[in-house]
């Protein structure tokens, strides 16, 4: 059985993603750090045929993703599809931004998806791939975006470099931009105001599994 490993898989995207590669046949490992929203996901995708793995871990730790990626290589298990998916978004005008808010938008959108591919390569083979999640706010500047706009501006420089190193013989990398969905994203924000009005996750979910097929860019404008 082919294995997806997805970050941030207890809601949203991540949740949708898992559900989907799970009824094409994947093994799907979530990880992120609510276990009630983990546990949640896995019964969902069992309840409908697949099978689950489910994985505590704060992205934000460094030594929590060297210590998860030994426990895949001790068990000799390969990845197949590796999502990075977990992401966090803090939104206002820039004169309001703190230090802890670069710290973590950082952290968990920039160093982890890093971390997170070095500590995993050796488990990926040459017909692996990796989807980042990114996001339109990768393409271009948004006004009271600017934290969240520069980190994801630096997820879409990684994944493309890493395009072109591991062009001929490597994991593919693709790399995944969309707009606003309706997911828990927005549950602490008013930045957007009327998330129910966005695409369900699920909508682009499909258009990424469908796309990452063949495309190494996926952008999804709505
Ligand atoms: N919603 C949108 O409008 C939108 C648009 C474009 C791109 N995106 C991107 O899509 C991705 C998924 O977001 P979503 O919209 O599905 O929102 P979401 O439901 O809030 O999902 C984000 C996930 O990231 C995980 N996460 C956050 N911090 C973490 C940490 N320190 N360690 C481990 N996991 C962590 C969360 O899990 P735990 O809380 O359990 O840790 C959560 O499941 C993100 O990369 C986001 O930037 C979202």
């Amino acid at each position: 059985m082919k294995n997806c490993f997805i970050t941030g898989g207890g809601s949203g995207l991540g949740k949708e993603l898992a559900l989907l590669y799970s009824q094409k046949g994947f093994h799907i490992h979530l990880a992120s750090r609510n276990m009630d929203k983990l546990t949640s996901a896995k019964k969902e995708i069992e309840a409908s045929g697949g099978q689950a793995t489910i994985y505590s871990i704060d992205v934000q730790k460094p030594q929590a993703i060297e210590e998860l990626a030994a426990a895949f290589q001790k068990d000799n298990q390969q990845i197949d599809l590796f999502i990075n998916n977990a992401g966090v978004g803090i939104f206002g005008p820039f004169s309001s931004i703190t230090m802890e808010d670069i710290e973590t938008t950082f952290a968990v959108n920039v160093y982890a998806p890093i971390l997170l591919t070095k500590a995993f390569l050796p488990l990926l083979s040459s017909n692996s791939t990796v989807i980042n999640i990114i996001s339109t706010a990768g393409l271009r500047g948004k006004k009271h975006e600017s934290l969240y706009c520069a980190s994801k501006f630096a997820l879409r420089g990684f994944t493309e470099s890493l395009q072109k190193e591991y062009e001929n013989d490597g994991p593919r990398f693709v790399a995944a931009y969309m707009g606003g969905m309706n997911t828990p994203f927005w549950d602490h924000s008013d930045h957007v105001k009327n998330p129910a009005a966005l695409p369900h996750p699920k909508q682009i979910a499909e258009r990424i599994a469908q796309e990452a097929e063949e495309q190494l860019e996926i952008i999804i404008e709505r």
